[in-house]
């Protein structure tokens, strides 16, 4: 039978026990779809760079480039400044490795509650598709003067045609395979980024001539955070730069119910992409088994989707589902579940 190698990242916090069921839950997956997964522990994090000061050696990156697929608990540790772990690992990684899209559904599960007032399961799916290797996190600025009265930071948002082009084009073809209405909206800021905003919005009505059944719309980022709470049901996909990119999705996680559910790809479509729940390490939760991973078992089902294993995906999804459904997890928040982290991920595996 097939077998696909991939490497494990469990990271810092509550990163491995979220983990764990997570690969629970897609082995069970794989055994019911005949093929199997070989698993590469990697113990990079807080831990090894308190214990060795390394953050993220050259030779682990080029061994990552051959697997088939990464799979990311969460990286963050309370005793390490903030910024080494995030930019030495996760940014470093994505920026490697290439993964230039970072993929973020957002679907509102049955018995899930969202804080939006009167809005259903149908109201709430959509995918944010964020540009992942430009932008303002690309680093580039300083300081001038720096620690004195007149210090002054800058910090450039670097866009290119190449790299903006390549993530429009991938949202495009991703809007044609959704079944919604196939609506594109570029989310930019326009009328105060006359340059960066220009040249997204110039590069998307391009592409979006190759795409002609796909209605192409642009709204201001602001406004986009204002129709996510009170209309998000007028979102099919939405295709946006590294920043806005990360804000709106954690304001789209909340309307999905909470970091407990949301979850990611970092994808080079021509390369190897990485796997992970969209929240943290969650430090003050560690070691108690009561931090929830379903967020960490949907980004399991999204990266056997990735490794070509559809039905296996389709499975994982419908299996979570099922056990949001049995009622028996009375909150997505950690703690509150009624439910052990354990004993979510038994549930799910046991719909498999
Ligand atoms: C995310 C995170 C990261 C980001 C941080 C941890 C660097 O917030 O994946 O959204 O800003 O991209
Ligand atoms: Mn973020």
């Amino acid at each position: 039978s097939k077998s696909y190698n991939v490497a494990l990242l469990p990271g810092d916090g509550t990163g491995p026990e979220v983990i764990r069921e997570g690969v629970k839950v897609i082995e069970a997956a794989a055994k019911k779809n005949n093929f199997k997964l070989n698993f590469t522990n990697y113990d990079l994090g807080g831990e090894r760079y308190m214990k060795t000061g390394e953050v993220l050696p050259e030779s682990v990156i080029e061994e990552f480039k051959k697997f088939d697929v990464m799979y990311l608990g969460a990286i963050g540790h309370p005793d390490v400044k903030p910024g080494i772990l995030e930019k030495g690992i996760l940014l470093k990684l994505r920026f490697e490795l290439d993964q230039y899209i970072n993929l973020r559904p957002v679907k509102l599960y049955p018995n899930v509650e969202t804080p939006l007032k009167d809005k259903k399961p149908a109201d709430i799916d959509m995918v944010i598709v964020r540009e992942n290797t430009e932008g303002i996190y690309i680093g580039a600025g300083g300081f001038l003067r720096k620690d004195t009265l007149q210090e002054v930071a800058t910090q450039e948002s670097i866009n290119t045609r190449f790299g903006v082009e390549r993530c429009v084009r991938y949202a495009f073809d991703l809007t044609k395979k959704r079944a919604k209405n196939n609506k594109l909206t570029l989310c930019g800021k326009t009328n105060v980024l006359t340059f960066a905003s220009d040249l997204w919005q110039r590069t998307f009505n391009v592409a979006a001539k190759d795409y002609p059944t796909i209605k192409g719309d642009y709204v201001n980022v602001d406004a986009v955070c204002m129709w996510l709470v009170k209309n998000p049901e007028w979102f099919d996909v939405i295709v946006t730069d590294n920043l806005f990119g990360d804000i709106i999705t954690d304001l789209a996680a909340m309307i999905q119910g909470g970091m407990g559910v949301a979850s990611g790809g970092n994808i080079n479509p021509e390369g190897v992409s990485m796997f992970e729940p969209m929240g943290g390490s969650a430090p003050k939760y560690t070691g108690q088994n009561i931090i929830n991973p379903i967020a960490t078992i949907n980004a399991g089902a999204l990266l056997l989707e990735n490794i070509g294993e559809a039905k296996a995906a389709k499975d994982v999804d419908n299996a979570v589902i099922k056990a949001l459904e049995s009622g028996k997890i009375k909150s997505m928040s950690a703690g509150k579940m009624g439910l052990s982290t354990t004993e979510v991920g038994d549930l799910v595996a046991s719909y498999l």
